[in-house]
């Protein structure tokens, strides 16, 4: 297993999400632990190699290490896309066989594709042909009805021998018709015994579990059983502060000793560059709002940023004088 930055980072990564993990979060995500690893939104291949690049994977240097999730089933235009990301600075490029929305199913890629290992097997040789960094694979243990202790191996076993040695593995099944994208992250059920039995069988891959996993307790007790990686999406996301603040402390064992409000206060420079560039406040708010999540005035926290962040002209001050709803209670 190559030790680089990346893959040691994986012990604790934050998920891949649509519309969520895009750099203004992990930006923000960044100040609270300095080794997690983030991930992208899913970003198809073909959208990197005709679209507009700097749009599409632009980020700050200073998120690293980032993670680019890929999307698609074409071997040659995901070795072209994952090189275009290298060159964008990625520390990683994923491929995403695990998302089951229509678009991404008309598309022949994301969660079908546990169906179609052989094919994965060829999209990710592709790619590892094509870059240096890791190349890595997000999947479910099956769709369906597959039997997952069987498709899952056989799954590891073919992409792994095309040269895939890290793999986060959300560990319910994804059905492809009948459900929603949100109703196939909390309907099919959690198996977190298979995946933890493919830690026994493929001893010398990386494997990350995912799905449900709400604390930092729980995450540092599936690596005390023989993981090597917890991926963390909606509570991160949702409770970033206890899910990221004490990250670095227990997982990687460097502490950062940061308190929330002190991640605001950093925040306000990064603001301002964004706000100066033409862009608007919400767009960076909108992922701050858990920040003080079960703490005395997080909701006048999120209530002042969700009403004000929005309107013309809001800056910096709107963000202080929704701290002060927090700080005000804490006095
Ligand atoms: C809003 C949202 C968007 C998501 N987008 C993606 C995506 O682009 N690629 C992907 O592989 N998974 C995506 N997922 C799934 C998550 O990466 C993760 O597998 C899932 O939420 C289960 O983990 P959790 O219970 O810790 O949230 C998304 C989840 C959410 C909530």
């Amino acid at each position: 297993m190559p030790n680089n930055a990346a893959t040691q980072a994986a012990r604790l990564s934050v998920a891949p999400m649509m519309d969520w993990t895009d750099r203004h979060c992990r930006f923000f995500h960044r100040l609270m632990s300095r080794h997690a690893l983030l991930y992208t939104e899913m970003v198809t291949a073909p959208a990197v190699v005709h679209g507009d690049k700097e749009r599409l994977l632009g980020f700050d240097a200073r998120e690293q290490p980032v993670a680019l999730q890929l999307g698609g089933s074409d071997p040659a235009q995901l070795a072209q896309a994952a090189r275009i990301a290298e060159d964008f600075g990625y520390a990683e490029i994923n491929l995403n066989c695990g998302c089951p929305s229509d678009r991404v199913q008309s598309g022949s890629f994301g969660a079908i594709l546990m169906e179609n290992p052989a094919l994965v097997a060829e999209c990710v040789a592709a790619m590892i042909a094509a870059v240096r960094v890791p190349v890595t694979v997000k999947c479910r243990i099956g769709v369906d009805d597959q039997d997952p202790a069987v498709v899952l191996p056989d799954f590891l076993a073919q992409v792994s021998a095309a040269g895939v040695d890290r793999f986060s593995v959300h560990a319910r099944k994804a059905w492809l018709q009948g459900l929603s994208p949100k109703e196939n992250r909390d309907i099919p059920p959690l198996n977190y015994d298979l995946v933890m039995e493919m830690k026994g069988l493929f001893p010398h891959l990386h494997i990350s579990v995912n799905g449900g996993i709400a604390t930092l307790d729980d995450a540092v007790g599936f690596l005390d059983r023989g993981l090597d990686g917890v991926m963390i999406g909606r509570a991160a996301y949702h409770t970033p502060a206890d899910i990221l603040l004490e990250a670095d402390a227990r997982i990687f064992d460097d502490p950062l000793g940061r308190t929330a409000e002190e991640v605001v206060h950093l925040m306000l420079p990064y603001i301002a560059d964004h706000l100066a560039k033409g862009g608007r406040l919400g767009q960076v708010t909108r992922h701050m709002l858990g920040l003080f999540q079960g703490r005395p005035g997080a909701r006048g926290w999120r209530r002042h940023l969700s009403e004000n962040a929005h309107v013309d002209g809001a800056g910096p001050d709107v963000v202080l004088t929704a701290l002060e709803h927090v700080t005000r209670l804490a006095a």
